[in-house]
C-alpha cells in the first residue's frame, strides 16, 4: 500500500510541535496553523505548514489525498499508561466498591490483581491476542497511535513472557505502536506472601536477566504502594533494572503517600504514574529531575478517588501526561473522550494542556518524543483527524469520540 498521503486544506493543523516534554507553561502551546496541510511520504512526515506554501510544485497524482477542509488535525495520541493484555474480567469488583469496600479491602481478601493473574495464567496466547486485539481497535477509534502495554498479570515468569510476547505479536498485526513494559512486581504471587523480598530477589535474579537478554520489553515498572511493594524493595528492583539497560516507570503514591514521586526522581525514571498522594516534595523533585508526572484521571474516578493535583504539578513546572491506565480491575475504559473530560473539567487543566498531555507528553512518557507525538518532518505519519474544524471540540462534545479518521505510518487506518 502507498504510504504517501497529503492531508490538505485542514482548517487547523495542531501540531503540539516539540522532539521533548513540554513542562509547566510550555504545555500551554499547541502551534496550530491555520488552513494547513501535511505531506507524508514513505510513512514519515516531509511537510507541514500553510496549505498554499506546502503544496506549491507539489504533484497530488502521486499521493492519496485526504481532503479535510473544515476539519481540525492533530498528532496520533498517545496512550501511555495500559493493561491492556488480561484474561478474565473483575465486573463484581466494581459492584463491591459501589456497596462501600475499597480497591485496597478487596486486594487484601485475596482478590484484585490475583484475580486477573488467575485469569491470564489460565487464558491461552491465541485468546489473548484476539482479546488484545479487540481492545486495541477500540483505542484507534479514539484516535490512539501508540499504546504502552505492561506484563504484571502473570507475576511467574512464564506468564509474564506470556504477555510480553502477545504484546510482540500485536505490534506485528495491528496499526497500533506497543511499548512494552515488564511490571512482574506488580502483586505479591500467594506462592510469596509474607515473604516479598524474596520474590523481588527472584525477579532481580531470574527474569530481569531474561526479560533483557530476549529484549521482550523496553520498560521495567513496579506497583510501589503500601501492603504492595515498599520504597525500599522499588528502590532495590528499579535500580538494578536501570544497571541492566532497561528505562524505568513506577506506580506511585496511588492510595498513600509513600514518597514514590521522590524515588522516582532519585532513580531517574522517564515517568511516575498515578501520584494522587504525591507529596509537594515529589512533585518538585520530579519537575527538577524531568520526570513526566503520568496522572490517570479514569482511576481516580473509577475508585471515587481525589484526583492528582495536576494543577499544582504545571504550576511548579512539571511535564504532565495523560493515558486511561485501561485495565480490569481499577479502570475497565480505555476511552480518550472520558480523559478529556475528566482532565479539563475535573483537574482545572485547560484544553490546550490536555491535548499535549496526551500528544507529545505521552510521547515523552514512553521515551519516543523524538519519533511520534508531534505533527513535526521526520517524525512517524501518525494523525488524526477530527469531524470539526477546531481542537475546542474534543472535551466540548463531552464523552464522545470527535475522531473521524486515523492515519498511521502514512495510511488510513479509521475512517
Ligand atoms: O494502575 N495500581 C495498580 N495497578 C493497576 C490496577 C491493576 C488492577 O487492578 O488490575 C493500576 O491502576
Ligand atoms: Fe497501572
Amino acid at each position: 500500500m502507498k504510504k504517501n498521503i497529503i492531508i490538505k486544506n485542514a482548517a487547523q493543523v495542531v501540531t503540539c510541535s516539540g522532539f521533548a516534554a513540554k513542562h509547566g507553561k510550555e504545555m500551554s502551546k499547541l502551534h496550530v496553523i491555520e488552513n494547513g496541510t501535511v505531506i507524508i511520504e514513505d510513512g514519515i512526515i516531509k511537510a507541514v505548514g500553510k496549505s498554499d506554501d506546502v503544496l506549491k510544485n507539489i504533484d497530488e497524482s502521486k499521493y492519496n489525498v485526504i481532503d479535510a477542509t473544515e476539519k481540525a488535525v492533530l498528532p496520533g495520541f498517545v496512550d501511555s499508561h495500559t493493561h491492556f493484555v488480561f484474561g478474565g474480567y473483575r465486573a463484581e469488583e466494581f459492584g463491591w466498591r459501589l456497596r462501600g469496600d475499597s480497591y485496597m479491602d478487596i486486594m487484601k481478601r485475596g482478590g484484585g490483581i490475583i484475580n486477573s493473574v488467575e485469569g491470564t495464567r489460565n487464558a491461552s496466547k491465541e485468546e489473548l491476542i484476539k482479546l488484545g486485539k479487540k481492545r486495541l481497535d477500540s483505542m484507534l477509534s479514539f484516535g490512539v497511535t501508540t499504546v504502552e502495554g505492561k506484563s504484571g498479570y502473570g507475576l511467574d515468569l512464564d506468564t509474564e513472557i506470556k504477555q510480553l510476547e502477545v504484546m510482540e505479536e500485536l505490534d506485528k498485526m495491528h496499526p497500533l505502536d506497543i511499548v512494552k513494559t515488564y511490571l512482574g512486581a506488580h502483586a505479591v504471587p500467594k506462592e510469596y506472601k509474607g515473604r516479598e523480598d524474596e520474590f523481588i530477589d527472584e525477579i532481580i535474579e531470574k527474569h530481569l536477566p531474561e526479560i533483557v537478554e530476549r529484549n521482550l520489553a523496553e520498560f521495567c515498572d513496579i506497583f510501589c504502594e503500601q501492603n504492595v511493594f515498599s520504597i525500599q524493595q522499588s528502590r532495590r528492583l528499579l535500580s538494578k533494572a536501570k544497571e541492566m539497560g532497561m528505562k524505568l516507570k513506577i506506580h506511585a503514591d496511588e492510595i498513600v503517600q509513600l514518597g514514590g514521586a521522590e524515588l522516582a526522581a532519585e532513580v531517574g525514571c522517564v515517568s511516575a504514574d498515578h501520584l494522587l498522594q504525591a507529596s509537594d516534595k515529589g512533585i518538585e523533585d520530579m519537575a527538577e529531575k524531568g520526570v513526566v508526572s503520568t496522572i490517570l484521571p479514569c482511576t481516580a474516578f473509577s475508585l471515587k478517588e481525589e484526583f492528582a493535583r495536576a494543577r499544582y504539578m504545571i504550576d511548579k513546572n512539571c511535564a504532565v501526561a495523560l493515558a486511561t491506565d485501561l485495565n480490569p480491575g481499577s479502570c475497565f475504559t480505555e476511552s480518550i473522550p472520558l480523559v478529556f473530560a475528566l482532565a479539563t473539567l475535573y483537574m482545572n487543566m485547560t484544553i490546550e494542556e490536555a491535548i499535549t498531555a496526551l500528544t507529545i507528553n505521552g510521547a515523552a512518557a514512553v521515551g519516543r518524543a523524538d519519533q511520534i507525538g508531534s505533527i513535526d518532518v521526520g517524525k512517524k505519519g501518525d494523525i488524526v483527524i477530527l469531524e470539526f474544524p477546531s481542537y475546542h471540540f474534543i472535551p466540548y462534545h463531552i464523552g464522545v469520540s470527535t475522531v473521524e479518521k486515523v492515519v498511521k505510518d502514512g495510511i488510513l487506518v479509521f475512517d
